[in-house]
């Protein structure tokens, strides 16, 4: 949903920053700003700093910096249009009617869900149609072992070998081309519109809330690609969204299941395991993790058992326990992945192994030994060094003691010296640690590894004078005003990186509109690191003393300049010849 800029105008007056940062840091006055050590990392001097004029806050130590609708998407992981609705509710303001939003930009989410929620009338009712759906059925039925409720359950589909199926039927449900292509429902090339999925049973993802988001659709031959998923809309996030949630959430109180594929979660479910859920392809993610905080204690990993289920779910381990999740391990035995495993042994095998499931640890070890044969000397060794580079992975003292011990057992070596090693490893790595922070810390500093503005590094002379002129454009209103006259020219052509550009035109537009330039508008248009990045422009612009117009002037200038220069080291030599001959002859012309 997108909110007219007079309701986060008011969402943001409505607001008090200093009441609302509390909540989550003790904050101590300082001069006119407050501060504390920083929610967004972990430090022990307090270099987060709040300005209540502004309603804006820095971290100097972190650079995350911004309004506080900034802070409510990093401080509860929420998108932008999420954060403006948590602060419209503290501030017991009501949510604008939809019909009253007045759609400026791409097609809104409510369109998408509709358009998805038709598509997928569409794709079910080709796969229940006699001839259509035969092939589809037949894969679903006897290939997949499906029944039909299951199939009705899921609301699997099937999308036609052709192109303008699905295009015909939604034109004559009323949805133009544009509106399909922003679902993700239809691709465009050379102008024309096609049917995005074709040939392939189609799986809707549904959102816990029961909306059509997204769609996966699988071949039903060896044929590549085996998936393919609807990209991130307006009404869809892969990295936010768990196939199955929907259902999932009825039945985890105790604990969930986290699989790999659709169809795992689909065998599962079929055999009532109804609390299993699987990403969307994709690598699970830390807001993924937080979901799963949510809903349930615990959660059961149960990955395909080649080696890369097996890494993929030490991955998924590490970043569950991260939030906190008691995390088990099951990798199914004398088969490929969950579904097979059901498929052959029967879901009270199923049921035997999931009470069996290990944890992170035993897992872990498991992998170690069954690689080594503890009987010579050499292996045992190796073991031995591995499995206290786990151990020390743990902080907790007390979960160190109790896997040591229970490895002692099996290597049959003594505690006291198992929990020497792990011990000096744990000392080396705290020494290494600080040695790459301070390294990293240096490398921010010159732009390496500078992901919000990459292209930084490679014009490090253009980057420093754009940031001058933005930071002086997001300080003083009497500057944009001048560029917007045309009183000093300067246009988004003139700069070099993306990011920058991107800002400026931002910065523009917003001061051209209705409601003039707020640092708060910003956080529609960028991500909570790039807003912090913008933030930090202000921050360390307004520490200088002499910003005045001769200043201003000078920087756009030196802009100007830079991008000159790094044009010109683009043009390849014969261009610059002709260049300089074309110059040379203008000013012969002249002198002459
Ligand atoms: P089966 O192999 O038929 O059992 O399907 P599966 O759902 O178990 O798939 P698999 O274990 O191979 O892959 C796990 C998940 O990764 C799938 O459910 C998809 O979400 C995703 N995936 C697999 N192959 C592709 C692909 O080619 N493209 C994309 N985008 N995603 C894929
Ligand atoms: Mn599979």
């Amino acid at each position: 949903m997108r909110f007219p800029e007079s309701f986060i105008q008011e969402v943001v007056d409505r607001t008090d920053i200093e009441e609302l940062v509390s909540r989550y840091v003790t904050l101590k006055r300082s001069g006119s700003n407050l501060v504390a050590c920083c929610p967004f990392h972990s430090e022990k001097t307090p270099s987060f700093t709040v300005t209540p004029a502004k309603k804006m806050f820095f971290c100097f130590g972190c650079h995350a910096g911004g309004s506080v609708i900034t802070f409510v998407q990093k401080a509860e992981n929420l998108d932008f249009p999420e954060a403006v609705e948590f602060l419209a509710n503290r501030a017991g303001l009501p949510l604008p009617k939809e019909s009253d939003v007045k759609e400026e930009h791409g097609v809104p989410r409510r369109r998408i869900l509709d358009a998805n929620l038709e598509a997928a009338k569409f794709f079910r009712a080709c796969l229940f149609d006699e001839e259509l759906g035969r092939e589809a059925r037949d894969y679903l039925f006897n290939k997949r072992g499906l029944s039909e409720a299951t199939i009705k359950h899921f609301g699997l589909g099937f999308a036609p070998n052709q192109f303008h199926m699905l295009l015909d039927y939604m034109h004559g449900k009323g949805f133009r081309d544009e509106e399909l292509v922003a679902a993700c429902l239809a691709g465009q090339k050379n102008g024309r519109t096609y049917d995005y999925f074709r040939n392939r049973v189609i799986f809707p993802i549904i959102d816990p809330a029961g909306q059509v988001v997204a769609f996966g659709g699988r071949v039903m031959d060896d044929s590549k690609p085996k998936y393919l998923n609807s990209s991130d809309t307006a009404a869809f996030k892969k990295s936010r969204q768990l196939f199955a949630l929907n259902f999932a959430k009825n039945c985890s109180s105790e604990r969930m299941i986290l699989c790999e594929g659709y169809l795992d979660v689909i065998a599962l479910h079929q055999a009532g395991f109804e609390s299993a859920v699987a990403t969307l392809g994709t690598a699970i993610t830390p807001e993924h993790a937080r979901i799963f905080s949510k809903y349930t204690q615990q959660v059961v990993i149960s990955y395909d058992a080649d080696e890369a289920g097996q890494n993929a779910a030490e991955k998924a381990m590490r970043i569950l326990g991260d939030v906190g999740m008691e995390v088990r391990v099951l990798k199914v035995p004398d088969a490929k992945d969950p579904d097979e495993f059901i498929r052959k042994y029967g879901a009270d095998r199923f049921r035997s192994i999931l009470e069996e499931s290990k944890t992170g640890f035993e897992h872990k070890a498991d992998r170690i030994f069954s690689k080594y044969d503890l009987s010579l000397t050499s292996d045992r060794i190796r073991a031995t060094s591995e499995i206290c580079a786990v151990i020390a992975d743990y902080p907790s003292a007390v979960e160190r003691e109790i896997y040591l011990s229970d490895v002692s057992k099996r290597l049959g070596l003594p505690t006291d010296v198992l929990k020497n090693s792990v011990e000096q490893i744990r000392r080396k790595r705290a020494r290494d640690y600080k040695a790459t922070e301070s390294r990293e810390a240096q490398a921010t500093l010159k732009n390496f590894r500078d992901t919000v503005n990459p292209e930084a590094a490679q014009h490090l002379h253009a980057a420093a004078a754009e940031e001058a002129v933005l930071g002086l454009l997001l300080l003083y209103s009497e500057y944009r005003t001048i560029v917007e006259r045309g009183e000093i020219a300067l246009d988004s052509t003139c700069f070099l990186t993306e990011f920058h550009r991107r800002v400026f035109e931002a910065v523009m537009e917003l001061h051209r509109s209705e409601y003039g330039f707020r640092f708060e508008f910003l956080d529609e248009r960028f991500t909570p690191e790039e807003v912090g990045r913008i933030k930090r422009l202000e921050v360390e612009r307004s520490k200088l003393t002499n910003n005045g117009l001769e200043v201003f002037r000078s920087a756009v200038n030196a802009l100007k300049n830079s991008k000159e220069k790094e044009t010109a080291a683009e043009e390849d030599l014969t261009a610059r010849i002709e260049r300089l001959r074309s110059k040379k002859q203008e000013k012969q012309h002249k002198e002459g």
